[in-house]
């Protein structure tokens, strides 16, 4: 178990800048990219502090977020509360010493609840829980997830921060 984690560390302490792809699943990460974390994050070897913030080995390294989403989370949108994604991997990268984070968001990639969600333009497989109206936003009245009205534009499919 160590063996495999000291693995996944070394290829970090490697890297300059680290490339994560990572899906959105229920609002958050994937299971998988979680599972991999809690390998490299590791007190007294990736995690170290001193009073003036993180000193641990990946301090200072880049880190470049890819993240695919069937909705939309933008800033200054109803729903971008609801992402609980690019804010967890900001703070967990911090605490290694990651906060050089550039996110790429590859959005509306999933037609279905999570576009309804987002406030995409179309509508359609939407499981009933709501429709595009002609000038491109959508309504959405209360459905079975108690998700209430949620009026949104069309939005890009890839924004950066
Ligand atoms: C288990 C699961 C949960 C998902 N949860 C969300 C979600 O909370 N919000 C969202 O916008 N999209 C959600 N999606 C859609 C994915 O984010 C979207 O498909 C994305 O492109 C991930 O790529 P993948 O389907 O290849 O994993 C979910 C997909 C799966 C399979």
């Amino acid at each position: 178990m160590l063996a495999f984690s000291n693995t996944l560390e070394e290829e970090l302490l490697a890297a300059d800048t680290m490339v994560i792809g990572a899906p959105m699943h229920n609002f958050a990460i994937s299971a998988l990219l979680k599972a991999w974390i809690d390998q490299v994050v590791r007190g007294g070897r990736t995690v170290l502090f001193n009073p003036n913030g993180p000193q641990g080995p990946l301090a200072g390294k880049k880190e470049l977020v890819i993240t695919s989403r069937g909705g939309s989370y933008r800033a200054g949108t109803p729903t971008a509360q609801y992402d609980y994604q690019e804010p967890y991997l900001r703070h967990i990268m911090a605490f290694v010493g990651l906060t050089d984070a550039t996110f790429i968001h590859a959005e509306n990639q999933k037609p279905g609840a999570w576009r309804i969600l987002a406030g995409s333009s179309d509508g359609s497989n939407s499981r009933g829980c709501g429709r595009a109206n002609r000038s491109g936003r959508l309504a959405v009245t209360a459905n079975q997830n108690g998700w209430r009205q949620i009026a949104g534009k069309q939005e890009p499919r890839f924004h950066r921060k």
